[in-house]
């Protein structure tokens, strides 16, 4: 049986099996809702309103007449549907975070020998010699001998499907055939020739992001990038962070393909906005480039990713087979080499190596601390001669998830907090200039800072006992501090931070700074012996320094040391797609990080325990901020 379901105010009407639930319905429909836990039923995030009709939650039946807000993951329809989405319950767009070349590349990175070019796909018109009665050799003999300078070898392979056309092709183009290579195939593979003149041929680089995805388009004859698109991962109704991502993937019935769609159809959309905006073609997109962590790789390639959640934690592959863009899914040429950048280890992966070696990380001569922080945070330290890395679960409290009045970094979200002493007046800044309508990861870090200055909490996050504001009241939580009043917000509600929203930021910001402090002393150093930190990532670009040492996220160094690197998943996917080098580079940097395994066994769980704590138990480490009380 089937029935319809109409969402408002989107005005989209899909038809639905009893067996689909709203939320994966609203996802069919295009429309993100904020689905944290992947349908677990858990996070309360996917709320939607029943306007007409009636749904079974968890065996009970909810009619529209009484308007009940139910979770859309559990909700299945048993009749013909009217439902109505509310902001809070939906992934709004926001901005995409691009990398930073337009404020000019890191000198570390620019300081590295230039690299001779040689894209993933590379064309060329060749002059072949007319057979005749003396020299009447066969075609591909002849093709291997006027192909081995752009090729690199005469011992090249054929894609099948030109091998069948190829001597009518050869005889059309008047032995002067155009002819496309693609590399990163071993050996390198003619998947293209043809009468075409000497046109443009494009390529996509493309940071798979759990969140975010973003596709850029670049010329690869001049390497001149055309232009760029982000959006949220459509995955993302179906869980805020890798694990719940694979645990849909493993337990839904086809939730692995299904995973695989989602953000095929992502980059796919976002693909056909590009080709639309900059006047070209599918055809003339000749490769693909992907970073991403294995999780995403694992998911985009349809491989299963179970085994990464299971102890010893071991991936299908660090470094993938390059396979066509029709094998893919993608919609560009179906021959396009689609090479996934190399990763680590369980948790750590593509983008993580081609960030170490956009951001120029990989060949510091200094010891260099490199944090990409997420829902899962990645950590490298090292230099030119050694990097160790890990990845340190920080959940989902920096993606806004986890907290009560939490949100994604989309405009009306929180981003910079200021409280007076004693806690009576709150200044807010939210982004967009409007009034605001949650709190983003960087306004969470500055809340937690502003809050602990004012002695509203005290040092182990919890609300200081006594003060006289009306600010800090019982709520239906717990004990809470009022923001921001219904009056002042965008969504007309009281805007607070509880005591278990506290503790959530506290186990975030003490995961990461224990997994920088586990690195560190690994190797028998300390934070002074850190010469630069490099912060990369959307959410690391909106963080105020001077807060995160201040809440002990980050080391107390001084601010110099610190720097943004912007998305430097989609700079290392663009190196990648542009030249040979650095995908060498790349390759040799995923080889070269000697991944760690945080779990109870190691010293990770004591120096977590300590970061639980503002700014940690170990007050020595944070001399900045003692000077500042
Ligand atoms: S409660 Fe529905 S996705 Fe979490």
């Amino acid at each position: 049986m089937s029935v319809q379901i109409h969402f408002v105010p989107d005005n989209l009407t899909v038809r639905v099996n009893v067996d689909e639930s709203i939320l994966q319905a609203a996802a069919r429909a295009g429309i993100i809702l904020r689905g944290a836990c992947g349908g677990a039923g858990t996070c309360g995030r996917c709320g939607v309103t029943l306007r007409s009709g009636s749904v079974l939650v968890d065996n009970e039946l909810y009619r529209g007449d009484e308007a009940p807000t139910v979770l859309s993951c559990r909700a299945y329809p048993t009749s013909d549907v009217v439902v109505e989405i509310p902001p809070a319950s939906r992934l709004s767009e926001h901005q995409v975070l691009l990398d930073s070349q337009e404020q000019g590349r890191l000198e570390a990175g620019d300081e590295r020998p230039v690299s001779p070019a040689r894209p993933l796909y590379q064309e060329a018109t060749v002059g072949l010699t007319v057979p005749d009665c003396d020299n009447a050799g066969d075609d591909l003999a002849r093709l291997r001998r006027g192909l081995e300078p752009l090729a690199g070898t005469p011992d090249f392979t054929v894609a099948t499907g030109l091998l069948r056309d190829l001597p009518g092709v050869l005889r059309a183009a008047d032995w002067k055939p155009r002819c496309g290579i693609a590399f990163g195939f071993e050996p390198p593979r003619l998947v293209y020739a043809g009468t075409g003149s000497d046109t443009p041929c494009y390529g996509v680089a493309v940071d798979v992001g759990t969140t975010t995805v973003v596709v850029q388009l670049a010329n690869l004859n001049t390497g001149s990038v055309v232009g760029t698109r982000g959006s949220y991962n459509r995955q993302a109704a179906f869980g805020d962070d890798v694990i719940s991502r694979i645990i849909y993937a493993t337990e839904e019935s086809n939730g692995r393909e299904h995973l695989r769609l989602k953000v095929l159809e992502t980059i796919n959309a976002l693909l056909e906005e590009l080709l639309a905006e900059t006047g070209t073609t599918e055809q003339s997109v000749r490769a693909c480039s992907c970073a991403g962590n294995p999780t995403m790789v694992h998911l985009l390639l349809g491989v299963d990713p179970s085994y990464i959640r299971l102890e010893p934690y071991t991936p299908a592959a660090n470094e993938w087979p390059i396979l066509t863009a029709s094998e893919v899914g993608l919609r560009i040429f179906g021959e396009a080499p689609v090479y996934c950048l190399p990763g680590v280890g369980s948790y750590v992966g593509g983008d993580i190596s081609g960030g170490l070696a956009f951001s120029g990380a990989a060949f510091a001569d200094g010891v260099t601390l490199f944090v990409d922080i997420g829902t899962n945070g990645e950590i490298v330290l090292g230099n030119r001669e050694w990097l160790i890395g890990c990845a340190c679960s920080a959940g989902p409290a920096f993606e806004g998830a986890g907290v009560t009045c939490g949100m994604r970094a989309t405009e009306g979200a929180v981003e910079q907090v200021a409280v007076s002493a004693g806690g009576f007046e709150v200044l807010l800044k939210a982004i967009g200039g409007t009034r605001p309508a949650g709190i983003c990861g960087s306004g969470l870090i500055a809340g937690l800072s502003a809050l602990q200055r004012a002695g509203v909490i005290d040092r182990s996050g919890r609300f200081s006992p006594g003060l006289d504001t009306p600010r800090l009241r019982s709520g239906a939580n717990g004990c809470e501090f009022v923001l921001a009043w219904g009056s002042e917000s965008g969504t007309g509600r009281d805007l607070a931070l509880t005591n278990h929203d506290l503790q959530n930021l506290l186990r975030a910001k003490a995961a990461v700074f224990a997994g920088i402090q586990t690195l560190l002393r690994s190797v028998g150093l300390g934070k002074d012996d850190i010469e630069q930190v490099l912060i990369a990532g959307g959410f690391g670009l909106h963080i105020n320094v001077r807060d995160a040492v201040a809440i002990g996220m980050l080391p107390d160094l001084p601010p110099e040391r610190f720097r943004f690197v912007g998305n430097s998943s989609l700079g290392g996917a663009r190196l990648a797609l542009l030249s040979a080098l650095d995908r060498a580079v790349i390759e040799e940097t995923a080889r070269r990080v000697t991944y760690m395994e945080l779990d109870e066994t190691t010293p990770f769980m004591d120096e977590f325990m300590a970061a639980m704590f503002l700014p940690h138990t170990d007050i020595g480490l944070f001399p900045s901020v003692t000077e500042q009380e």
